[in-house]
């Protein structure tokens, strides 16, 4: 589907499998083909890095790579080389793709020449971009599509995640957490800061210690026990799984699991269920943080019930 409807643009796009190791190209339209002198058979499979070279700029690499990992929209300028070995200025855009559950599917990219662009055609450029689909959807997916609930709420997760992680750097403390690059030196130290900033946040916050047995949970903060009923003593020491349920998407565990078992982050839409057997649809974002010898050293939850007053305010504030 976003293969065909790709074909029939003028600008070169590729389009690669974020479930795919190695982050391959899944597909590639005639245009591309046209730019890079690259036959499209010979890119499907391949991560784009065959494109880069001598000249290609490592800080524009690092940006690119941050985007893609971090399902983040963006426009990179950097030097990649055609089929022939002719190196040219690519003015590369990024949209992320989710499906239907929050999950991080597809990342597109948008390539030009930017040697060949004036004003007018950076701004075709990112029109073009921002008419992307954001949201793909696929025959099998359990629940009916919200997309811009979820899309808002990823966001917002977003942007509390980021919130928490600033307070921890001004600290002087840094954490790998998303796109940070610092690492925790100290995980206890780390953990109280953690807390802290947690603790009045309006999200549920959990964190669990992946070095024990059973991955159980550490830590929750009041949101996680008003949203789940669970206080404390029913859930710490406890693998966060007591929250499914039989309908519960099996799909979703699975990326939940390759999440922690990989150490990067993931974001499903999972039902779950409260302690009074009440049904929920949880937002849950997964972020897996490693400790300055680059081990995973605790996974931190982010949860956001959809159908709250929270997400609601969210939803309607992104008009
Ligand atoms: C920090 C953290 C928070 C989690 N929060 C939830 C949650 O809110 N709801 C849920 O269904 N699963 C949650 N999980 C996922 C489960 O704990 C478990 O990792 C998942 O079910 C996959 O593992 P399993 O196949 O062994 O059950 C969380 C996991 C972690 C590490």
């Amino acid at each position: 589907m976003l293969a065909e409807a790709t074909e029939a643009l003028p600008h070169a796009i590729i389009v690669a499998d974020m479930h795919a190791p190695g982050a391959r190209i899944v597909a590639a339209n005639e245009a591309f083909a046209q730019l890079t002198g690259h036959a499209r058979e010979d890119v499907i499979g391949r991560n784009c890095r065959f494109m880069q070279g001598p000249q290609t700029e490592q800080d524009a690499v690092r940006r690119v790579v941050e985007s893609v990992r971090c399902a983040r929209q963006g426009q990179v300028e950097l030097t990649n080389y055609k089929a022939d070995g002719t190196a040219f200025r690519n003015l590369l855009s990024l949209q992320p793709v989710h499906d239907s559950n929050g999950v991080y599917r597809y990342s597109i990219g948008v390539l030009s020449d930017a040697a060949t662009l004036d004003e007018g055609g950076r701004e075709e450029v990112e029109r073009l971009r921002r008419l992307l689909p954001t949201q793909h959807y696929f025959g099998s997916s359990v629940v009916p599509p919200r997309p811009l609930v979820v899309e808002t709420l990823m966001r917002e997760s977003e942007a509390m995640h980021q919130k928490l992680v600033s307070n921890d750097a001004r600290e002087g403390r840094g954490v790998r957490f998303g796109g940070w690059a610092n690492i925790p030196s100290d995980v206890a130290e780390w953990h109280a800061s953690m807390t802290a900033g947690a603790d009045g946040c309006p999200f549920g916050v959990s964190i669990s210690d992946p070095k024990q047995p059973g991955n159980p949970l550490v830590y929750i903060n009041a949101a996680f026990t008003k949203m789940t009923g669970y206080r404390g003593d029913e859930a710490l020491g406890r693998n966060c799984r007591f929250l499914q349920g039989p309908d519960s998407e099996t799909g979703a565990v699975e990326v939940i699991k390759e999440s922690v078992r990989q150490a990067s982050r993931c974001c499903v839409r999972i039902t779950n269920y409260r302690k009074s057997g009440g049904v929920f649809q949880n937002l849950l974002v997964i972020q897996p943080v490693l400790d300055s010898t680059g081990e995973l050293c605790a996974c931190v939850g982010l949860q956001l019930e959809l159908d709250s007053k929270l997400a609601c305010e969210a939803f309607h504030n992104s008009f």
